[in-house]
Parts: structure tokens; sequence; C-alpha cells
């Protein structure tokens, strides 16, 4: 049986045909991703680009008009139509091994108990709009929905989806998102010994439990806006043997006093928020970092550099064919005078260059099932307040 993570108490055991439908669908998102996507770019150039020339006596403006002409081409149809149904297949090739073991598994979380500390909303917690509105990347029930009493599902199929989703490239801990952010604020600001530490969009605290390895003295809270997400990240660190402290709050409007926060980071939160919330989240952080502090940030927030339309088209289908509707605006938004809006001063946030970590050692001394990622430089939106 292939192992695509590192096991811990709250991840289901897999049955034998379970993991062959999930082999399957790890495999065959790696096929798509190494083999049959590059051919869309191939297809453009050869076919799609010339006729649009000859027609137009132009190259095609902006990402927009590719699009036009691209979603009528064959093999981006068929490449298109393969890559959503292969989202579609793993999350019903997860939710089979999580539905077997849900009940066990609830009264498992129930009874967690460790070092780490978890605290709901009262009931009247409004989970925002661009949450409940839709199925994000086609999870069904997205991050936050409950389905009974205590619910952790949403959680579990998250962590047991994540590495066919990213096919291995979040590590064996799903945490690589986090490392790097770690891995950047550590290397950077290396006199720092940050005593309170928040980690916004936590999801199941993949990407809080970094910190805490990182700085075993601080004090490590993980927020987000999904109760099912953060029992099982509640339970998952306890397994672990990590103190995070996880709320749910909306990083909108939280409950922490002012300047309170030495470093406050997110990984793959904003995407997945409202226009408005961008505003309203930078704006809040401004308000609970302290003096001197920082804020790292690691999402999409710029368009492709190398300005080819095409690239472009690829880099926003998720925004069309997998309900990351926010995407496009987010890639929009000019997100350092966004950041003056919000408070903070411009000449103090930019973007950084650092290695996007996946923890290569320990990928290439597992098992196959893991796709060894290596390391690519990425960009962190980094903004120090005065
Ligand atoms: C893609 S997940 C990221 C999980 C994790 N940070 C990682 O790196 O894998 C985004 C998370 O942000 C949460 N989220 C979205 N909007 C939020 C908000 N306004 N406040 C707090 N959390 C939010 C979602 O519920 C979801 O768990």
């Amino acid at each position: 049986m292939s192992q695509r993570q590192t096991p811990h108490a709250m991840l289901p055991d897999i049955e034998h045909d379970e993991n062959a439908r999930q082999d399957f669908v790890f495999s065959f998102r790696r096929h798509l991703a190494t083999k049959v996507s590059p051919g869309t770019t191939v297809a453009y150039e050869n076919r799609v680009e010339p006729r649009f020339v000859k027609e137009h006596g132009r190259n095609p403006a902006d990402h927009d008009e590719v699009r036009k002409v691209m979603i009528e081409d064959p093999y981006y149809q068929i490449w298109s139509c393969m890559q959503r149904k292969s989202q579609m297949m793993m999350w019903d090739s997860v939710i089979d091994s999580c539905e077997r073991v849900l009940p066990d598994m609830i009264e498992k979380a129930r009874e967690s108990n460790g070092p780490a500390t978890l605290k709901l909303a009262d009931l009247g917690f409004e989970v925002p709009r661009y949450h409940t509105s839709y199925d994000i990347h086609l999870q069904p029930g997205g991050y936050h929905t409950e389905s009974t009493v205590d619910d952790i599902a949403a959680g579990m199929v998250y962590d047991t989806a994540v590495p066919i989703y990213a096919m291995g490239m979040m590590g064996p801990e799903n945490d690589a998102t986090g490392e790097t952010l770690v891995n950047f604020y550590k290397t950077n600001y290396s006199d720092c010994a940050p005593e309170r530490i928040l980690d916004l969009g936590c999801a199941i605290g993949n990407s809080t439990v970094p910190w805490a390895k990182a700085y075993p003295n601080a004090e490590v809270h993980g927020i987000d806006v999904a109760a099912p997400c953060l029992r099982y990240g509640h339970a998952r660190a306890n397994a672990m043997g990590h103190e995070v402290h996880l709320s749910q709050q909306n990083a909108e409007k939280t409950d922490f006093p002012d300047n309170h926060f030495d470093v406050i980071g997110s990984a793959l939160l904003f995407h997945e928020t409202s226009r408005q919330a961008v505003t309203n989240i930078m704006t809040e952080m401004h308000r609970i970092l302290r003096p001197g502090g920082v804020m790292v940030h690691m999402d999409a927030f710029e368009q492709d550099a190398s300005g080819e339309p095409i690239q472009e088209f690829l880099a926003t289908w998720e925004v069309f064919n997998n309900n990351e509707y926010f995407l496009k605006q987010l890639r929009l938004i000019d997100i350092i005078d966004e950041l003056e809006i919000c408070g903070f001063d411009q000449t103090k946030c930019s973007f950084q260059k650092t290695p996007y970590v996946t923890q290569t050692h320990v990928i290439k001394k597992a098992a196959k099932g893991y796709m060894a990622g290596g390391f690519r430089d990425i960009n962190v939106l980094v903004a120090e307040k005065e």
C-alpha cells in the first residue's frame, strides 16, 4: 500500500480498494499535470493563436481574448474536462474512507487531550457568504458544513485529500506552506524571538504547527471560520503533540487586543476571500500586529510576470472550473497599494523570493506515492509595521 503522508491518529485507515482508487486519482492528476497539461500551450501556439492572428491581423490582447478562443479548442476541452473530473474523483475517493470511520473519529476528537487548545464561536457565528454560497474547489460542503454534532468530516477529508490534490508537493505532513513561511521568517529575521504568532485561515492547523515547532516558547494561534476543520485540527495537533491554540474567528474582525502579535502569517487564505474581505483582513491585521512586527503571506497575489496572456489564462483555469471564484480578483489587486490603504507604510511592504519547502529529504525516503517536488522559489508578501 502506498503511503501518501506521515500517519497520525486522526487520519482514517485506508482499506485496500479505497487506496487503489486514491492511488489512481493521484497518478491520474500527476499524468494530467506532467503529460497532458503542457499540450494546451502547444495547441495554443500551433493552432489557436495562428488562427486568431489570421482572422484579426494581431495577437490576442489579453487572457480574456485567449479564453474566448481556447475554450473552443478540442485539446483544451479534453484536458479541462479531465482536470475537473480528477478533482471530483479525488473528493469521492477520500470521502469513502472518511465516512466509514467518522463516528469513531468524532468520538476520538471529543476525547482528545494534549497541549493544543480549541475555542469555537458561540451559536450565531456567521461563516462568510464567500464560503457558504458555493462548494470551494468542489469540496462537497466546503470547509464549514456540519452534518452531525461535533462534526470533523470536512477537516478529515481535507487532510486526506491534500496529498492527492498537491501530488505530494505539500510534504508528508501537509505543511509545506507553513514550513516555507517559517523558513522565510527564520532566515530573514534571525535576530527575532517572537512571543506571539498568529496563522490566519489555519484550516486543520497544518500551516500553524510549523510555527509551534520552530518557536516552542512562543504562544502560537491559528484562526479559521470552519468549525469542522478546527475540531479536527485540534485533535490532529494533540495527536502530533504540538501546542497550538485554535479558535473560530473571522480574520476580518478578531477578538485579539491591539498590537498583540509579533508575527502574523497566512498561507492560501486570501484567494478564498472576497475583495472587501481582503481590505478588512489587512486592516484588522494592522490593528493587532505590534509596532515592529512582521506579516508574511503566501498566495496568488500577482498576475503572471511573463505577461503572456496564455499563461495568465491557464493560471485562472481554477476560477472558471474549480470553484475558486476569488482567485482572479486577487491577482488583479495592487496589494502593496492596498496595504497602504489598510494602514501599512508602502515602503515597508514588498514581495520577496524564498524557496518553497517540500521536505525533499523525507519525500525521497518515502514510498513511491510522494512526488519528489524539491525546491522552487515563490514570492512571499511581507509587511513590517512601523
Ligand atoms: C486553502 S485553506 C488554507 C489552509 C492552510 N493555511 C494551508 O496552508 O494549507 C484556506 C482556509 O482559510 C479559511 N478562511 C477563509 N476565509 C476566512 C476568514 N475570513 N477568516 C478566517 N479563516 C478564513 C478557510 O475556512 C480555509 O480553512
